[in-house]
Order: structure tokens, then sequence, then C-alpha cells
């Protein structure tokens, strides 16, 4: 066991330390020198491709917030629109299918049962099936029309992070080489994303750095019972994976809100001393993400901030930031989850937890 671990003291850590790898090892072989998304495994028809007016996106867990991800990126390349939903619930709902829907299910061990359950329906209705999975040869993999595998090696803690990471990667691969066949409805973004992946190993390695922070914040936040995680956009995704994260493995109550929908309800459970985790790496949001800040520090709340090196302001906002190694905002969500994974696992480690094998968690669901 302590073997397999690589001297690291539990999967999950090692798992996180092989972010920058499994990361370089999904992109291998799938950015071509004229920069260019690559994916031999599709092999797509133009004429087929352009003519998908519909995407589903299904999946479980983890695998759901880098759908949510997913959603954004494909529908801003390909002006598609794109629906999201876990399949337990797509499953039984009766979706809306056009002659042209494509669905899309992520799965990392491409075994849950949910979300078999769900692709067999969309393919019984007709609809063209893509996995994106981290297991070659597994039924997901098996029963779809097209397979996207992430390259990340197995993964054994039951809370998911390298799996994710490359999930992202390889939707906003598919992303680009979907746009790129349809005729980019925006090419200077295809451009900004595809240049983004060829430097995210190297700054996935980079906010590796945040460690020692990260160990030190979570000493204190470990005694809480309840935490929020708050942003806009694609921080937003990333504040439901950064909350469901920390729940499964240091089982401290967090709730994630759209920055903007504080107003609207949750902000009357901020009083003083709660912990707010804000994500601040989305550009065009981020005043707006800022007068989110000073609403919960007028309550008091003790605010951890999360935004690019370079940043002059949120030192004046936050109780306490933390830089991250600049990437395109369109790739924020895979930077933002590295040092909420060390959160989440320096909070455990610090709680006497399990972190490996959760309570009450599976790695994979296989039943209903
Ligand atoms: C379980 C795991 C989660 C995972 C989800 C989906 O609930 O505990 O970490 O995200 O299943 O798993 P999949 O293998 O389909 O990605």
């Amino acid at each position: 066991d302590a073997a397999e671990k690589g001297g690291y003291e539990h999967f999950m850590l090692k798992e996180i330390y092989e972010q920058p790898k499994a990361v370089a090892d999904t992109l291998t072989g799938r950015l071509s020198d004229d920069n260019r998304a690559v994916l031999p495994e599709l092999d797509w028809a133009l004429g087929m491709a352009r003519g998908i007016d519909r995407i589903h996106v299904v999946a479980c867990g983890t695998a759901y917030h880098a759908g949510m991800v997913g959603r954004q990126i494909l529908e801003r390349l390909t002006r598609i629109p794109v629906e999201v939903e876990v399949a337990s619930e797509y499953r039984y709902r009766d979706p809306i299918y056009t002659d042209h829907t494509l669905v899309l299910v992520i799965s990392q061990s491409g075994e849950t049962a949910d979300t078999l359950a769900a692709l067999q329906e969309a393919k019984a209705r007709g609809a063209r099936v893509v996995a994106v999975t981290n297991v070659v040869g597994s039924s997901v993999a098996r029963e779809a029309d097209d397979v996207i595998i992430t390259w990340a090696g197995p993964e054994i803690a039951v809370a998911s992070t390298k799996a994710y990471t490359t999930q992202l990667v390889a939707l906003y691969l598919f992303a680009c080489y979907l746009a790129q066949l349809r005729g980019a409805a925006d090419p200077a973004t295809i451009e900004e994303v595809l240049a983004g992946l060829r430097d995210l190993p190297d700054a996935v390695s980079k906010v590796l750095d945040t460690a020692p922070a990260m160990k030190a914040f979570a000493q204190q936040f470990a005694r809480k019972e309840s935490a929020f995680f708050i942003g806009r956009g694609l921080d937003y995704v990333a504040a439901l994976e950064g909350a469901l994260k920390l729940k499964e493995i240091s089982y401290i109550h967090a709730e994630a809100y759209a920055a903007g929908e504080l107003k609207h309800g949750t902000l009357a459970l901020i009083a003083e001393g709660v912990p707010v985790i804000a994500l601040a790496t989305q550009d065009h949001l981020y005043e707006k993400t800022v007068s989110n800040i000073k609403e919960v520090k007028a309550r008091d709340a003790h605010v951890l901030a999360l935004t690019w090196t370079g940043d002059e302001e949120m030192a004046s906002v936050a109780d306490e930031v933390l830089y991250l190694p600049r990437v395109s905002p369109w790739l924020a969500p895979a930077v933002v989850a590295v040092p909420l994974q060390l959160l989440a696992y320096f909070a455990a480690v610090e709680r006497g937890n399990d972190v490996d094998k959760p309570r009450n968690l599976a790695k994979s669901v296989t039943v209903e």
C-alpha cells in the first residue's frame, strides 16, 4: 500500500500531484503544430458535425461539474444550445431530442449505473453518443458511438481530482474540434483556449505551490462547521466542485452560490466568522464579484479570495488572498480546482478523517 502511494500519505494527495502529468498525457497528440485540436478517434464527417443542433451533457458528481464547464465552452465556440443534467434526473425526464441531438456522457469509471442508463436511453431515442471516460473498455466506452479517453491513469481515492481536470481538458479539446469542423463562430477564443491548453500542464504544476498556504488556511478552517464558496460564471462552477470536494472528505457542510444570487436568500446565513471562499478569475465579472465580497465582508464573514497573480485590488477587500498563475479565464476551472482540492484534503486530514475512503461514499456507483 505504502509503495503504491509513492511516498504520499494518501492516494488523494498523490493524485492531486499527478495532475500536471495527467493533463499533459491527455493533451498528447491532440494539439497540432498549426494550433488545432486533433481527435483522430472521432474522425467526423463535416456534414454530421455541422448538422448537430442540440447537445445534452449527462453525468454524475464531479463529472457533472466538468459537464457544466463544458456547456459554457461548447456554447461559446459552437453556438449550439447545450443542456447539462445529472444522469439520475435525465434518465427519467423524457428529454426532448431533435433528429440531430448529440449526447455527451462523462464518467471517470465508465460504470456509473445512472450515467450508463442515460446513455442507453439516448441511444434508444436515436441520439449519437460521445463518451468522455478514463477507462478504456468500460461499459460506457463500449456502448457509446464515440469515445474520448482521459489519460489520467487509475484514480484510487474516492474524491475525484485528476479525473476531473483531465475531463475538463477533453471537453476543451472537443469544443475546439467541433468548432473547427463547423466553421468557427469565434476563432480568437479557439486560439486562446488551444494556446492555454498547451501551457496548462505548467500552470497546474505551478499552482501546486499553493499547498503550504492551503494547509495553513485549512488548519483554522477545519474547526468550522459550515462554509460558502462563491463565484460568477465559470467561477460558480468551480465553486460547486470546490464545495463538493470539501463535503465529500472533510464533512464540513458547504454551499456553493452564484455570487450574484447571495442577496436573494443565502446572505441571511452569512454571519461573523463564517468562512467564504471567493473565486475571482473571470475578468469580465471581476468587479461584480468584488461587490459581492464586500457584501459578505459587511456581515463579518472571513473571506479567502482566489485571484490571479498581479491583482492589486483584492488584498484590500478580502481577509486573505491566494494568488494563482494566470491562464486564460476559459481554463481557470482547471487551475482553481487544485487549491480547492488541497483545501479539502488538508481540512480532512486535520479532522482525522479517512481521506481516501470517506464514509458512505463509493468510488463507482454501479447500482441505482
Ligand atoms: C461517485 C463518486 C464521485 C464521482 C461520481 C461519478 O459518486 O464518489 O466522486 O464523481 O460517482 O463517477 P463517474 O465514474 O461516473 O465519473
